[in-house]
């Protein structure tokens, strides 16, 4: 009979503060039938990691080990897997968590291979970012040129690539920040317009660009804070795409407030647009080709050993991160 391994992971007992992460060692079956044995070189750091340690996106049992994104090399697979073998190269970004891991198991078709052009670094900093902006140009919304939008957190993870992808597709990108420095940032990675919030009222300085028009689609990850002044950013049937919360949960909505545009609202997750092998495959097949050609950047602006993973929680949750955030394992 196989044996039970163990490996060491970031375990999380119950919801808390950045605290309740703790590095433990955990038992580590034999891939089931199905499953790869990966070993993980980079392990992505996400808000929603934030979200599922907080109980907001509660996981589906305590103790938990939390994460969706990583990239490793194949150690072992289980029976019926084909097409991926030990010594493979892949990554994901997908549920069930459990990235924050040294190694791991999990289903082989939610996995997919690395091309040799996407170093494992980048895989893990790129991936669950990178689907979510692909899905947010080229799906949610088809975003092209001509097209004025608004990037919320512009020199986020998620808001780096997004602000380059919509430029490529030759759209006007408006983008939010706090800072002076983050305003630099989010106009090396293709935001035309950076907005300091800390500074001035975005939704009157969108007008104020826009000749008083609005945006074609309004890109808001922040939630609670910014979700009333991003409705006053659209344009006259624009879209508001409320993807995240980084400050709080958008409270109730009076519908009747989309009728002053005639606007749409739409509140999408990146699972529900890779739910099948054909969506994920083909979004990471775009994205890795522009990775590797280098037409989309994700510089790694911090790398943090996974044991660590408290501190970079911390840093995630009091902004003062901008770009990606690697868990060295
Ligand atoms: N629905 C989906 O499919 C999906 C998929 C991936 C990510 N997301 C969401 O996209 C967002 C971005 O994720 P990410 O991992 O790339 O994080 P991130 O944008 O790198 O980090 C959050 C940023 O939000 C801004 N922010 C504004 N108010 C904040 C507050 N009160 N607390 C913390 N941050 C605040 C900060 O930028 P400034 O200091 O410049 O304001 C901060 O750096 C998250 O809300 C995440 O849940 C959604």
């Amino acid at each position: 009979m196989a044996r039970v391994e163990r490996t060491r992971a970031i375990v999380v007992e119950r919801a808390g503060g950045p605290e309740v992460l703790a590095w433990s060692e955990v038992e580590l079956a034999p891939p089931a039938a199905g499953e790869l044995r990966i070993r993980h070189t980079a392990v992505g750091l996400n808000f929603i990691d934030v979200y599922q340690r907080t109980g907001f996106y509660p996981p589906p049992r305590w103790p938990h080990v939390p994460g969706l994104e990583a990239a490793g090399v194949v150690e072992a697979v289980g029976a019926g897997v084909a097409g991926l073998a030990p010594g493979d190269r892949v990554a994901y970004a997908t549920s069930p968590s459990g990235a924050y891991a040294q190694r791991r198991n999990l289903t082989a078709a939610l996995c997919v291979r690395l091309p040799s052009g996407v170093p494992d670094e980048l895989a893990a900093a790129a991936l669950l970012k990178g689907l979510t902006a692909h899905y947010l140009v080229r799906r949610v919304f088809r975003v092209e040129a001509g097209h004025t939008l608004l990037v919320q957190a512009a020199s986020g993870g998620v808001g780096t690539l997004l602000c380059q992808w919509a430029a490529r597709l030759g759209a006007r990108v408006i983008g939010t920040v706090s800072t002076e420095a983050k305003a630099e940032r989010a106009r090396e990675f293709g935001c035309h317009e950076p907005i300091v919030t800390t500074r001035e009222d975005f939704a009157a300085r969108v007008r104020e660009l826009t000749g008083g028009r609005g945006c074609q689609v309004v890109y808001d990850s922040i939630g609670k804070d910014t979700f009333d002044r991003s409705l006053e950013c659209l344009a006259p049937r624009g879209l508001l795409v409320s993807y995240g919360q980084s400050s709080g949960p958008v409270p109730p909505f009076d519908l009747l407030r989309l009728s002053k545009t005639s606007g749409f609202i739409t509140r999408p997750t990146l699972f529900a647009y890779t739910s099948t092998r054909a969506e994920l495959e083909s979004g990471a097949s775009e994205l890795f080709d522009l990775l590797a050609s280098g037409a989309l950047r994700q510089p790694i602006e911090s790398r943090v050993p996974l044991a660590e993973a408290a501190r970079a929680h911390r840093d995630l949750e009091s902004r003062r991160t901008v770009g990606a955030t690697v868990l060295v394992p």
